[in-house]
């Protein structure tokens, strides 16, 4: 196709993007493996996970080339045991089968010292429940990932953030009492009675489990910090069977505010090594907001991703809703991404969510249509970790067909590891581009502006040249030859994203 009718193609499918509310088709009954293909893990360790999948139910799942420390259940996809004792990297072939048809995928499951090949999926308790949070909401996000079709998708981590401990000084009978017991171990608040249950839970259906603290005395909230019980705290997280750990700095501001590049590593240094001692492996999630460039250093103290921002849910609107403010300081740090070492601009927050400022009730967002698709377009860009924060128990059509889209989700979970690259940001559009595993690259085009605009990106700008094949990944749609130039008429605040071939 020569580029007059490549160009017409993209303009007859960018304007069908105003049009149709919902831009990811529905899965089809056959079966469809999701999920990243490269996956890093540490020798000896417990291993959980659990093989996404859409398509109809039953599914017969099978693996070629697992170890036998690794077992499969045929029927659930989950896969468990232990790592191998010695770092490999094993080619592993997926298999799912039902009566509609079959599917394989490759999945190189990395044994070594590295975690997170690709950016964490999950959801977090944070901008819905705050310091409401029980035992029962984390079942109930459990059983809505698994019921919904997001851990289908790769969506995995079932996250507590702050208030599951006790809240020293409190008056509420329900979070007050010994913060520790007679040895210095954590204990809970009554709302969380049996944390090994709650995670043997989430684990059942072949989830993770992560968990909240902070290096200070007290979290951002007032509950009780790790300050000078990092290391018994560290391992009672392993104990109870957690996978994650976000460690947020709030009340070790008291302790050392000393704003010197060592004096703000210190903490998280600490934790990391610790962390990196534990007979499972536990994924650290920085949350410093961004301070001392954390995105040079993260990695280094231990850390598989790192807040790069303040936080999403108090970012202020400006003309645009504040996501974008996040995104656009999140997306400058696009070289120092890289597979375990993930720049984190905080959760998204569409469906129903609360307003962190005061905590309250989840509501229905405010954001538009485009604004959404947009949103989810830029944290799959960014390579960022994709961590939904609304109400799983009311998740709606709309809102699961942005977070779900196979081939966004690809993009963000592409084994190569890469951040997008900011091509252009002005006052009314904005590019990224993110190189991918097969040479192909996915490009977003992004109009920033409050009226209906094309907004283009030449190949001389991308960095590439020649003829490439171009396909719409929200809409899983080919859209033939394209050379010289990307170009979409798009919606206010809309965004057009397409997968480009290698070049040949
Ligand atoms: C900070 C973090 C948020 C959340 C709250 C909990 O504000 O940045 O993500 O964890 O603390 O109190």
């Amino acid at each position: 196709m020569g580029f007059r009718q490549a160009g017409l193609f993209l303009l007859l499918a960018a304007s069908a993007f105003a049009q149709d509310e919902l831009w990811t088709p529905k899965p089809g009954p056959r079966p469809q493996l999701n999920g990243p293909t490269i996956y890093g893990a540490r020798p000896g360790h417990p291993f959980l996970y659990r093989i996404p999948c859409t398509g109809e139910r039953p599914l017969r799942f099978s693996a070629s080339n697992l170890p036998a420390s690794l077992k499969l259940d045929a029927e659930t996809g989950i896969i468990s045991g232990t790592t191998p004792s010695a770092p490999a990297t094993l080619r592993i072939t997926f298999k799912a089968q039902n009566r509609h048809g079959r599917d394989s995928r490759l999945f190189r499951l990395v044994v070594g010292d590295k975690l997170a090949l690709t950016p964490p999926m999950g959801w977090n308790h944070w901008y819905t429940h705050y310091d409401r949070v029980t035992d029962r909401t984390l079942r109930n996000a459990a059983d809505a990932m698994a019921a919904s079709g997001m851990a289908d998708h790769g969506y995995q981590y079932v996250s507590i953030d702050d208030c599951w401990m006790v809240k020293p000084g409190s008056t509420d009978p329900e979070l007050n009492g010994p913060a520790r017991d007679s040895a210095g171990r954590q204990l809970t608040n009554r709302r969380f009675p049996d944390m090994q249950a709650l995670t043997s839970y989430i684990h059942a259906k072949g989830l993770k489990a992560g968990i909240y603290t902070s290096p200070g005395p007290l979290t951002c909230a007032g509950f009780e910090g790790a300050w000078q019980h990092e290391e018994l705290d560290a391992r009672t997280y392993a104990e109870w069977g957690f996978d994650l750990l976000k460690y947020d700095w709030c009340g070790y501001r008291k302790i050392d505010n000393t704003p010197t590049d060592e004096a703000r590593q210190k903490p998280y240094r600490l934790m990391g090594g610790i962390l990196k001692r534990q007979p499972r492996d536990i994924v650290l999630n920085l949350c410093q907001y961004g301070m001392n460039d954390v995105w040079k250093w993260g990695a280094a103290v231990g850390g598989q991703s790192w807040r790069t921002t303040g936080d999403l849910g108090l970012a202020k609107d400006t003309r645009l809703p504040g996501f974008y403010s996040i995104a656009f300081k999140n997306a400058a740090l696009w070289e120092y991404a890289a597979p375990g070492a993930w720049n984190d601009p905080d959760y998204i927050l569409i469906g129903w969510y609360g307003n962190a400022r005061g905590m309250q009730q989840p509501r229905k967002a405010k954001l538009t249509a485009d604004e959404q698709y947009s949103y989810m377009s830029l944290w799959s860009l960014m390579a960022s970790p994709l961590f939904f924060s609304g109400d799983m128990e009311k998740l709606d059509e709309f809102t699961l067909n942005v977070l779900c889209n196979r081939e966004l989700i690809g993009i963000n979970q592409d084994a190569l590891g890469r951040q997008a690259r900011l091509v252009r940001k002005t006052e009314n559009d904005m590019v990224l581009a993110k190189p991918l595993e097969d040479g192909g690259l996915a490009v977003g085009l992004f109009n920033l502006g409050e009226s209906k605009a094309a907004v283009e990106a030449s190949f001389g700008d991308l960095g590439i040249g020649g003829k490439r094949k171009a396909r719409d990944p929200w809409r899983y749609r080919d859209l033939g030859t394209v050379e010289d130039k990307l170009r979409a008429e798009l919606a206010p605040h809309s965004v057009a994203v397409f997968r480009l071939s290698a070049g040949r």
